[in-house]
Parts: structure tokens; sequence; C-alpha cells
């Protein structure tokens, strides 16, 4: 069995509560067959088979992006462009993109999905979501989540993404509750909805949630993101692992997701690219809800793949403090996700980590959109 050692960290963070508040300075880690075999001071570590001296160098667990949408063609440079000169953001967009996927290739389409993953990578993140929502036929539904099946198993079925052109509302549900999961639940882990106005209803989601739960997947939604509405509370009262959006939340969704085990997952990078208003994670943090940061990487609401840049705007504009939002982009990513071995730097997690060209974490906000990544470790393998 071969054993790495990192050490020379100036400082690294474990979210390990055997070391206490904060990270470790001056710290080692050891990694055996993939996995955090030890973590704690360097002075202390053990001689390994091959060691590397960070050189002072920050390392943290990678992160954990639970909200993606890789599965598409073409982009909507346009749309953005217009809506940075006045024209507001809606989920109609979202039809341009499925007329693309739809007209490629499976081949085009993971190649697609090689290169974000690849800027993910870059980037720091080591556990990617994704999604499928640009296909709406039965066809285009399943192959995008067997392309998503390559690239991770964390694959989420969002048929109900909006109603296709040429479908009713109900037509449609019942396509995805029916034809539909039937091809794509062996493809996927999870269901999701885009339960808002102008794409589906509380009764619809429930309907989509109920019919996914039957064939194994585990539900989440895309829920209060264009505005107030019932998608949160469903969440919180379905006992979902995640919510995502948010941005749109009165005083009983607050309550909810706070009495609740439901992770508010917050995409900072929406409200960026859509000239939106940022959520308050500092009102949600005080009231305990458990909060995830994540990218929603996707040609319309956020083509951004960057979780630092994520990390940055959670600090800047929605009143998180590094350290909070550096957890919930690894910690609270893997939390929305039902995973344990993930998101930390304890012993036995995975060994997934992001070594930073700084020597803090806190660089990631504090210096926003520098490529302050230089290696990234997944599974205890990389470039070192
Ligand atoms: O998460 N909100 C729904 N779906 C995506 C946007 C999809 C699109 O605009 O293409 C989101 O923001
Ligand atoms: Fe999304």
């Amino acid at each position: 069995m071969t054993t790495l050692l990192l050490t020379g960290i100036g400082e690294l963070t474990t979210h390990d509560p055997a070391h206490g508040p904060g990270p470790l300075r001056d710290a080692a880690l050891v990694v055996e067959s993939g996995r955090v075999a030890w973590t704690g001071p360097a002075a202390g570590a053990l001689p390994a088979d091959t060691a590397y001296d960070l050189g002072g160098r920050a390392v943290i667990p990678g992160f954990v992006d639970s909200h993606s949408h890789l599965v598409f063609a073409g982009d909507r440079a346009e749309e953005f462009a217009a809506r940075m000169t006045g024209t507001p953001y809606s989920a109609g967009g979202i039809r341009t993109t499925v007329a693309a996927t739809r007209a490629a290739t499976d081949e085009q389409l993971a190649g697609h999905v090689a290169r974000l993953v690849d800027e993910m990578r870059r980037q720091g993140t080591t556990t990617v979501e994704i999604k499928s929502g640009y296909g709406l036929t039965v066809h285009d539904e399943a192959r995008s989540l067997a392309v998503a099946r390559q690239f991770t198993e964390e694959t989420t079925f969002l048929g109900a993404h909006v109603v296709p052109e040429g479908s009713t509302p109900e037509e449609y549900v019942d396509l995805v509750t029916g034809p539909m999961l039937e091809a794509c639940a062996p493809h996927a882990r999870w269901v999701d909805v885009f339960c808002e106005r102008g794409a589906f209803d509380a009764d619809q989601a429930r309907a989509v949630l109920a019919a996914g739960a039957a064939k194994g997947l585990r539900g989440r939604l895309h829920a209060n993101q264009l505005g107030p509405g019932p998608g949160v509370r469903l969440a919180c009262e379905l006992g979902l692992v995640a919510v995502d959006h948010c941005t749109y939340l009165d005083d009983a969704d607050v309550a909810a997701l706070a009495g609740s085990g439901t992770v508010a997952t917050l995409l900072p990078g929406v409200e960026f690219s859509t000239r939106s208003p940022y959520p308050d994670a500092r009102r949600l943090l005080d009231a305990g809800v458990a909060v995830a940061i994540a990218s929603d990487c996707n040609p319309g609401s956020c083509y951004t793949s960057s979780m630092p840049l994520c990390v940055a705007l959670a600090v800047r504009e929605m009143g998180m403090s590094p350290a909070e939002a550096l957890a919930a982009a690894t910690l609270g990513g893997a939390r929305a996700l039902g995973r344990d071995d993930v998101g930390h730097l304890r012993p036995g997690a995975r060994a997934d980590l992001a070594v930073l060209e700084a020597p803090s974490y806190v660089h990631l906000a504090y210096r926003p959109g520098v490529p302050l990544v230089r290696e990234v470790l997944v599974g205890g393998r990389g470039s070192l």
C-alpha cells in the first residue's frame, strides 16, 4: 500500500472537529489508498513513500458543486448581452437551448460536458452533480443522463424543467411521470423540478417527486428563484435533501428551512448573471439553516463553472464570512448531495483537495477572479 505525504501546508482546512475551529497551521496530510489517513502538525507527520513540500501554500477540501446543468449545446451570449442592457431573465430562454441540444449528437454533448468538467476541475471542483433538462423528450432526456453518467454518479433527472412547445402542462407531466421517468431512472440518482411560476406548480412538483421516489430517485427542487412561491416550503414538508436558488424567501420559508434538515443551496452566480437581488445568506445562517453554495453552471441564467467566483460573491454580496462560504462550497455541497465521504478532509474521506497559490483560503474571496487553484487531487491522484 503506497502512502503520500503532503507537508509544508501553511494552512490546512479539514472541517475536522477534532482539530477545533478554524484551519491548522504548518500542517501535513497523509493519503493512503486514495483516502485521507491522517492530518496534523507537520512536525508530527510520519514518513511516507512519496512526500511533497507545499511551501506554505493553503490546502482546502475540493469543492462539491451540487447543482449544474452541463448537458447542453450552443450558448446564449446574445440573451446575456440583452439582459445586461435591460431585458429581464425569463425561463423561456431554456427552449433555445433545448433546440440546440436536441440537434447535437451524443458525442458532441459528451465533448461539451468534458470541457466544462475539466474547467471545473482546474478551479478546484472535485465532485459535481449534473442535471438533464434540455432534452424534454423521452429520448433526449435519457441520452442526456447517459452522457452525464459518464462523468459523475450524481446525476439528476430534470425532465420537469419547462413544458416544451407542442405539449399542454397536463400532457407533459404525464409524460415526465410515465415513459420519460421509466427511461431516465436507470441513469439518475435524483429527481428535480423547476417549481416556479411559468414552469411547474406545487401540485405538479409533488406528482413528479412522488413518481421519482417510487422509482428510487431522491428529490430536490429548483424553487423561489424568480419570485416568492411554494417550492421552498414544499421541499421542507417533503424532507427533501436540498432546495436550490432560494432567492425570494419570506419569514415562513426561513422558518420552514430552519425546522427541517433541508439544505438551502444558494447560487450566487445566477444573481450575478441575471442582475437579480442576492439572497440574504446571513439571515439563513443566523436562523440555523444548513446552507450550500453551488455554481448552477448552465448556458442561460449562469454560465460560470467557477466555485471560487461563487465563494467570492457569497462573501461580498450575501453576508457570509470567508470561512462560512468555504464551508458551504465544500461540506454544504456534500450535505446537499447526502454525501459524507467528500467536502472535508477528516480521516477516511476521499482525498479530494485543492492546493492554493495563496497562504490562506481567505484569498478565494479577497482576490476574486485570480486563478488561485494550483493543483487538484481526486482520490489522492493528481499532478503533484
Ligand atoms: O437553474 N431555473 C431553471 N433552470 C436553470 C436555468 C436554465 C436556463 O436558463 O437555461 C437555473 O437557473
Ligand atoms: Fe439550476
